[in-house]
């Protein structure tokens, strides 16, 4: 399928008035966005024009009802200032993943990827230049179809808009494992990356937050026992020497940090587990000194080490030094700039003199 889209540039650019050492974190966005629209059964006039507000009809189903989904990646620099995207070809999927589960149309995979290429492109001097930093890129799509009534809607919008992020100095987070409220259930929408999914977690996380606490880490539905994943990150424990995080079960988001990080943790020699794990587990191994590590995986931070984990009326602190969650956070941020051989192929280089014009 050969892709023409077509391109409208900004006349005023904005990247001039942007101090990469001070940008805040998801509220500058670059010059231009790329949108298509979804109607009669297909995708229509894909381009890349100014970013600008967009009109919304106040009966816009995705308002009431919710069809709204998304994706979260990075793009870097590497060798010789090209731009590089990690897996884009596994979110693409994944996003096809959730628009399944929503009831909304797919977007073809060699789309989505020319157009995280294509803005990638464009935007490309908008890659902050510190080490650590990158352009976040938001794909989204959202049902915009004006109507009342209960049922898929007939038209969509597929959108793509960049926010540079500066480095991420990241901190050891404290999680709460939370026993009242749940994140995802058996045949509910945990595995999609849905808009819904994280607005039922605001609340919860309001309330970790106020208890002291950075994250939630969140149980399963039935029993309040077994492990799901953190936030927006899946998470890791490493015990007596070996790694084990939960196993996808359909109600956890399918990582692509963590399909990373397994690999990765294998090349080095561990061996991962991945299966179910309790809260009760995880305890009774820090209290028998055997929960070595524990960190959280995404594309934001990468890399999140673990400090304490509270549960109930018990917390527990993980030891202070994690070499091992450092070493593969170093590997991982390597072979993202270029620094390191990729030798997963996971890295795609933009070619902007070609996609670009
Ligand atoms: C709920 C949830 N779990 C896990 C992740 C980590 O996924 P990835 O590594 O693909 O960013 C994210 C972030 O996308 C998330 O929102």
């Amino acid at each position: 399928m050969e892709m023409q889209i077509k391109t409208t540039r900004t006349t005023n650019s904005k990247l001039k008035d942007i101090d990469f050492s001070t940008i805040p974190l998801g509220r500058t966005f670059t010059d231009h966005m790329f949108i298509c629209e979804y109607e009669d059964g297909k995708w229509n006039n894909p381009r890349i024009e100014p970013l600008e507000l967009i009109p919304t009809h106040p009966a816009a189903m995705a308002l009431h009802y919710g069809q709204a989904i998304f994706e979260g990646m990075k793009a870097t620099v590497g060798n010789n200032n090209t731009p590089l995207l990690f897996r884009p070809e596994e979110n693409a999927k994944r996003f096809n993943h959730s628009a399944a589960r929503m009831g909304m149309p797919a977007v073809p995979e060699k789309l989505f990827v020319e157009a995280v290429k294509q803005i990638v492109g464009i935007e490309q001097a908008w890659i902050p230049p510190q080490e650590g930093s990158a352009l976040y890129l938001r794909p989204f799509m959202y049902a915009d179809e004006p109507f009342i009534g209960m049922r898929a809607a007939t038209s969509y919008k597929f959108i793509v808009i960049c926010s540079p992020a500066g480095p991420f100095f990241t901190k050891k987070i404290r999680l709460y494992a939370e026993t009242e409220y749940i994140r995802a259930a058996d045949g509910g929408t945990g595995e999609a990356k849905a808009a819904g999914n994280y607005a039922a977690a605001i609340l919860p996380t309001e309330k970790a937050k106020a208890k002291g606490y950075d994250q939630v880490l969140w149980l399963d539905a039935n029993e309040h026992k077994y492990v799901q994943e953190v936030g927006t990150m899946n998470i890791f424990f490493k015990v007596a020497g070996k790694f084990i995080t939960p196993s996808t079960n359909g109600s956890i988001l399918k990582g692509i940090t963590r399909d990373s990080v397994i690999t990765l943790l294998k090349d080095k020699g561990f061996e991962v587990e991945e299966r179910p794990i309790t809260i009760d587990e995880v305890i009774a191994y820090s209290k028998e000194g055997k929960l070595e590590e524990a960190f959280g995986t995404g594309t934001a931070v990468a890399i999140a080490m673990v400090e304490a984990i509270g549960y109930e009326d018990e917390v527990i602190t993980l030891p202070e030094t994690n070499p091992v969650s450092i070493d593969v956070k170093n590997t991982l941020d390597e072979i993202k700039v270029q620094k390191r051989d990729d030798i997963h192929g996971w890295i795609i280089p933009v070619d902007v003199e070609e996609k670009v014009g």
